[in-house]
């Protein structure tokens, strides 16, 4: 049973959507990421679903009960909010304490409480410290103890990692993986960082302008976008723009874009005729050199010419630019294997990528 269930919320701000017909469940356990752009609508949703907004239509189940007049500190919802800090006057302790006291948990398991919660973010020993006293991290941390402390039906986080610098923020963000795992938290984790939403969620929603453009997992949302605008929020993409010129026998379908280009895709997804948009993720193309002959092409290759415009070497990767006939670009992502496979600008090349990578919409 889902522990979770909105049924077509709907929240408007004047002539503007913010929510827009969003149908949503969760099973008990499950760690859902909410990434979209910003203003989508993800902060609004949560604050439908912990009782501080009321929808204009749709319901809100939580637990198999309808909650829509349950005021937020009657719904068991544990929140951390993007824009909510820890109380500055309270110390960590009084913190962690906070939504249990206003619940009316029992005073004599409190203590006990806060030291479990403390020992869960790894922050035994700061229960008098004030948050000024904390590093971001401690006090996101903090604020995480504060959330989980009530034993809620569905846990909120809003951003968690949003205030923290990229090192801090990457080594956080497997720590509340493994936090919200241990307690087997059922959680909804708000983001619009692409990589910590494949991260964190066992499935990722994608929203865009008040509605879900997608719900699957993140090896779905990668691999199978449904639609264009989820190809090119998650994930880098290349694009290309043509038509369809035929398929043949062997389930191989050729588009030609509006350069003349010949592209090839496999048949049965689903694709377009005229005018279509055709996407091509970077790490699926190689690059060989221009100048060797042509390799042997079979039909579900696909081959560019081209010439190396820009070759960035970032760490791990070396993000290549090609510059295809018609001035359209190409980004190629390689792994950075040492200096003999380095490609430099000015260098023909051929861009090869298969048919079962290239995404049509
Ligand atoms: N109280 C309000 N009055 C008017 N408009 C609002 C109000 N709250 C939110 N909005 C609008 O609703 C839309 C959705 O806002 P929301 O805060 O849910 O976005 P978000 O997805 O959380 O964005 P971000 O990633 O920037 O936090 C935005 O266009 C915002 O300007
Ligand atoms: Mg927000």
């Amino acid at each position: 049973m889902s522990v979770l269930n909105l049924k077509d919320i709907t929240k408007k701000y004047g002539e503007l959507a913010a929510v827009d017909g969003i149908s949503l469940d969760i099973e008990r356990g499950k760690v859902l990421s909410l990434l979209g752009p910003s203003g989508c609508g993800k902060t609004t949703t949560l604050r439908i679903i912990a009782g501080f907004i009321s929808p204009d239509a749709g319901t809100v189940e939580i637990g198999g009960k309808n909650v829509g007049h349950l005021k937020p500190y009657e719904r068991n919802v544990g929140l951390l909010f993007q824009d909510y800090a820890l109380f500055p006057h309270m110390t960590v302790a009084e913190n962690v304490a906070y939504g249990m006291r206003y619940r009316g948990t029992q005073t004599s398991e409190i203590p006990t409480r806060v030291s479990q919660m403390l020992a869960l973010v790894q922050l035994t020993g700061m229960e008098a410290r004030r948050p000024h006293q904390l590093s971001g991290g401690q006090q996101q941390r903090v604020a995480l103890a504060r959330a989980l402390a009530i034993d809620p039906q569905i846990v909120l986080l809003d951003e968690p990692l949003s205030a923290l610098d990229a090192k801090l923020r990457l080594e956080l963000r497997l720590e509340l993986k493994e936090i919200l795992r241990a307690v087997g938290a059922t959680t909804i984790v708000v983001t619009h960082d692409q990589e910590e939403a494949l991260t964190l969620g066992d499935e990722v929603v994608v929203m865009n302008a008040g509605k879900i453009a997608q719900r699957g997992t993140p090896t779905e949302i990668y691999e199978a976008p449904a639609n264009k605008f989820v190809a090119e929020f998650v994930g880098r993409s290349n694009w290309l723009h043509g038509s369809k010129r035929g398929q043949s026998s062997d389930g191989v379908i050729s588009y030609v874009t509006d350069e003349g280009l010949e592209i090839r895709t496999r048949a049965g997804r689903p694709c377009g005729e005229q005018g279509v948009d055709i996407c091509v993720r970077p790490e699926n193309i190689e690059l060989v050199n221009g100048g060797e002959p042509e390799p042997a092409q079979g039909p579900e290759q696909n081959v560019l010419a081209g010439v190396v415009l820009d070759v960035a070497p970032l760490g791990a990767d070396v993000h290549v630019v090609v510059e295809l006939p018609g001035k359209n670009r190409l980004l190629a992502i390689r792994k950075n294997v040492g200096r003999s496979s380095v490609v430099v600008p000015g260098q023909s090349v051929r861009a090869l990528f298969s048919a079962s990578d290239v995404l049509i919409f």
